[in-house]
This record gives structure tokens, sequence and C-alpha cells, in this order.
């Protein structure tokens, strides 16, 4: 390879000016200023994007002439993160352009290795000329960048939010409490004893006051399986038994392990078995899990009857229904 160097051309550009912040130290601190406010400016920007993630319902729309209905929490988001990042930019161009070291470079065409020599010296002039930028006696701008720059670092951190809401004690709470009265699903009708047959699995839900409505979420939360199987077969403690009415038990159909719909009644073994890992528990032994990966037995709804005969929910369930991820107290 030869080190023969080529040389371009003159150009013919005119001779270099130097700046007036190169030897004159008010412009250069009013350069420092400008690019701090610049900074500034460009932190407050990010501010406003934080600001809007939290404070605008992210549901509200509001009419503007030309993009017609906008959803105003995206508008803000848009607009604060486009302001930060273009002062970040116009601040940095700023700074280079009246502060940064001022040096006419001439390049010149080499074969694609560099020397060893001019390698070294390439690492000496970035140390130096890094050191030159003035980030170490130019306080204002090293703390206003340090300002704007850790703002937009952050704040990718406000997206968690987006995760949606920690369940917290939602899922110990459901529509199920004393008296609650059993309901088919579909079709809301309450149901007595006689309605199952021995061998039997139906879906029920908890029947709902008067005039209020269900939703999807109350539905997933709510959703009991009832079997019937012949009294003598439970191996159950007197409690749990005394949950039970007449070979009618009631379980979360929720699984434990990750909170799919436990679906499958084997009416021979009397297992019930989420289809999502394979986790199956006995509905003779208060659903005990026999295989699989769910750590808990679904949980048990205690069931008696109303003055009607109907069978309504003794209380509530005594814990949380869903994986046990979801209520970290849970065993
Ligand atoms: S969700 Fe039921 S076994 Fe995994």
């Amino acid at each position: 390879m030869s080190n023969e160097v080529t040389r371009f051309q003159d150009p013919g550009l005119p001779e270099h000016a130097h700046r007036k912040s190169d030897h004159d130290a008010i412009a250069a601190n009013r350069a420092e200023r400008q690019v701090a406010i610049l900074f500034l400016l460009s932190a407050v920007g990010t501010i406003g994007t934080i600001a809007s993630y939290i404070l605008i319902d992210s549901k509200k729309f509001i009419y503007l002439p030309i993009l017609g209905d906008t959803n105003a929490q995206q508008l803000a988001l848009g607009t604060g993160l486009a302001a930060s990042l273009f002062f970040i930019g116009i601040a940095a161009v700023h700074w280079a352009k009246t502060l940064m070291p001022d040096q006419e470079v001439i390049a010149e065409r080499h074969e694609f290795r560099s020397s060893d020599e001019d390698r070294a010296d390439f690492v000496t002039t970035v140390k130096e000329r890094a050191g030159a930028a003035g980030l170490g006696r130019r306080s204002l701008i090293k703390r206003t960048m340090g300002v704007a720059l850790g703002l937009i670092g952050l704040s990718p951190l406000v997206l968690l939010r987006d995760l949606g809401p920690l369940p917290k004690n939602d899922l110990s709470t459901t529509d199920w409490s004393a008296g609650v009265r059993l309901v088919t699903d579909p079709g809301d009708r309450p149901i007595k004893p006689s309605d199952l047959e021995v061998g039997a699995v139906a879906q029920v839900l908890p029947a709902l006051p008067q005039g209020t409505e269900r939703t999807l979420e109350n539905i997933g939360k709510d959703a009991v399986l009832l079997i019937r199987i012949r009294p003598e077969e439970f191996n159950l403690d007197a409690e749990r038994l005394s949950w039970t009415h007449d070979g009618i038990i009631a379980f979360s159909k929720i699984c434990s392990h990750m909170g799919c719909a436990v679906a499958l009644y084997e009416q021979q073994t009397k297992h019930l078995l989420c289809p999502c890992h394979q986790s199956t528990f006995d509905v003779t032994r208060a659903a005990k899990v026999i295989f699989g990966p769910a750590a808990r037995p679904l949980p048990q709804l205690a069931l008696t009857l109303d003055s009607e005969g109907y069978l309504v929910a003794k209380q509530g369930f005594t814990e949380p229904i869903g994986p046990s991820f979801w209520e970290r107290n849970s065993a």
C-alpha cells in the first residue's frame, strides 16, 4: 500500500474569519448564557411531556382547525418531546458554533488505514478537544446540559404507567358476599339444588342488584364453577364440607397459576383441568393441585340456601382469586 498523499485541489474558499466570542469575553459569556437557556428550554419541554402524560386524560379529544378531533394527551406529548429534542439540538449547534474551538481543518485523503503516528495524534486531539470544549470552564452549560439530558433520560420511566394500574386489592373483592344468589351464565336465573344433577357442572355468576350492569371485568373475577358429586365422595375437613350443599361445591373459575379459565371437568376422576398449562385440581379435596404448575387450590366459595331454597353464597371468597402473583400475601 502506498503512503503517497493525494491532495484535493484548493476549492477557493474565503479566508477563515474568527468569531467574536474567540476574542471577546463578554460575547463568549453571552453565548454561554444563550446555550444554557436553550438547554433549559429543552428541560421545560421534557417536564411538559411528563406533566401532560400524568395530568391530561388520555381519552380527552380537542378540535383543531387543520387536524380535526385530536387526542389532547398525544398532542401534548408530541409537542413537548419535539420541543425538548429541538432545543437540545439547537443548543448543541449554538455551542459548537460559538464556543467550541474554532480551527480550520484541512482534510487530506489518505489510504484507508492511518499510520500509527496519525492514530496516536487523533487520540491526543480528541482528548484535547474534549477539554477545550469548555465543559470544565463553562459550568453553566455543564449544569443545564445535565438537567436537559437527565430529564430526557428519565422521561421514558413515565411510560411504565402504560403497563396499567396495579391490581391493588381488586382481586380480593368480588361481587360475592353473604346471601348473594348464584345465577346461571348465561340467563341470570337463580339456581336450586334440584337444577343440578349428580355429575353436572355449570358456570354461575353472582346475582347483581337491580339496575347494576355486569361488566366483562366483573364476569372475569366473579365466574364460579358449580359441580355436583355424591356427598360421600368428598374428602374435606369439617369446615370445607360445611361450605358444600348436598354434594354441590363451588370454586373460582380463574386458575391459580396464571389466570386462565379452568374449563374442563373430568366426570370420572372428578378433576378440573386448566387448558393453559394442564394444572389439575381434585374437586373431592377442595380443588387441591394434583398436577401442573399451579401453586395453590382454586378458592372455594361457601354455599348455603336462602329462604326460598335457592343457592346463595354463605360469604365472599376468603382468599384472593386468581394467580398467586396477583396477591403476594397469598399462599
Ligand atoms: S394458567 Fe392454569 S395452569 Fe397455567
